[in-house]
């Protein structure tokens, strides 16, 4: 009886990611195909587990359509450099290509305002650093993703990059301006604190979900915390949102 239960978990779980599957791709294939044109000459990759359909549609425009091939790709972690990398696409950087077309990436949660919660993946830094350089930032995500109000959906927090030795202070600040609770990010088999890309720290910070909060103003508060590098509220910075549906339909947010 246990085994039968167990495998019916496994395959409902099995379907609902392959059900998210289907709705990421068709987010990212809708905006690849509207964002990445023959007059795209630098685009930044974003990170995480939706962009891999991103990259794999440039990848098919580039090597089965015979499109975009001056194209350069601006990765903003090391996971997006490698999925660059694996697809034969053109790797650039910000020394040599600071002026980016289009940078696309994923989210964790999106408001009705377009305030964007990212960085479950622990990327933000480079994340934010990348889609700030360029004109238009499109936000690819499965309909799980799409809130009226942050926090509505289930979500680990906000996250925020910190400098090791500071992480203690940075938590008891943020929790006595805002409320909530901010924890330290600990890997699988608490092996001991995840380090970013970049050796440092990350907090998640849960935020009172039923509190009104100003994100604008949040997010530069806790942005002047000394030893906080960067947060992963992404406020007005994304230009369109593009999210799979449930019935296979692509809804686009401006
Ligand atoms: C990584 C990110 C990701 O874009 C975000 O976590 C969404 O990831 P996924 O596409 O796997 O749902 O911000 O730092």
């Amino acid at each position: 009886l246990q085994v039968t239960a167990l495998r019916r978990t496994f395959c409902s779980n099995m379907d609902s990611k392959i059900a998210l599957d289907a709705a990421k791709k068709l987010a990212a294939r809708a905006a690849v195909d509207q964002w990445v044109t023959e007059e795209t000459k630098v685009v930044g990759i974003g990170s995480g587990s939706t962009i891999v359909f991103v990259v794999d549609r440039i990848a098919e425009r580039v090597w089965k359509e015979g499109a975009l091939s001056d194209m350069i790709c601006v990765p903003s972690s090391y996971q997006a450099r490698k999925l660059i990398l694996d697809h034969n696409l053109t790797l650039g950087d910000l020394d040599r290509n600071c002026r980016i077309d289009v940078y696309i990436d994923g989210a964790d949660e999106v408001d009705s305002g377009m305030v964007l919660i990212k960085g479950g993946g622990g990327c933000l830094m480079q994340e934010k650093i990348v889609a700030s350089c360029a004109k238009s930032v499109i936000i690819i995500a499965d309909y799980t993703k799409k809130s009226l109000r942050l926090g509505e959906q289930w979500c680990k927090g906000i996250p925020i990059e910190v400098a090791p030795m500071a992480y203690v202070p940075i938590k008891h600040k943020i929790e006595e301006l805002f409320g909530g609770e901010a924890q330290l990010r600990i890997a699988l088999k608490k092996a001991g604190p995840i380090v970013t890309d970049n050796g440092n720290f990350l907090l998640d910070w849960r935020f009172v979900a039923k509190r009104e909060y100003n994100w604008y103003e949040v997010n530069l508060a806790i942005s002047m915390i000394p030893g906080v590098l960067e947060t992963g509220l992404f406020v007005d910075m994304a230009t369109k949102c593009y999210f799979g549906m449930a019935d296979g339909t692509v809804k686009v947010q401006s």
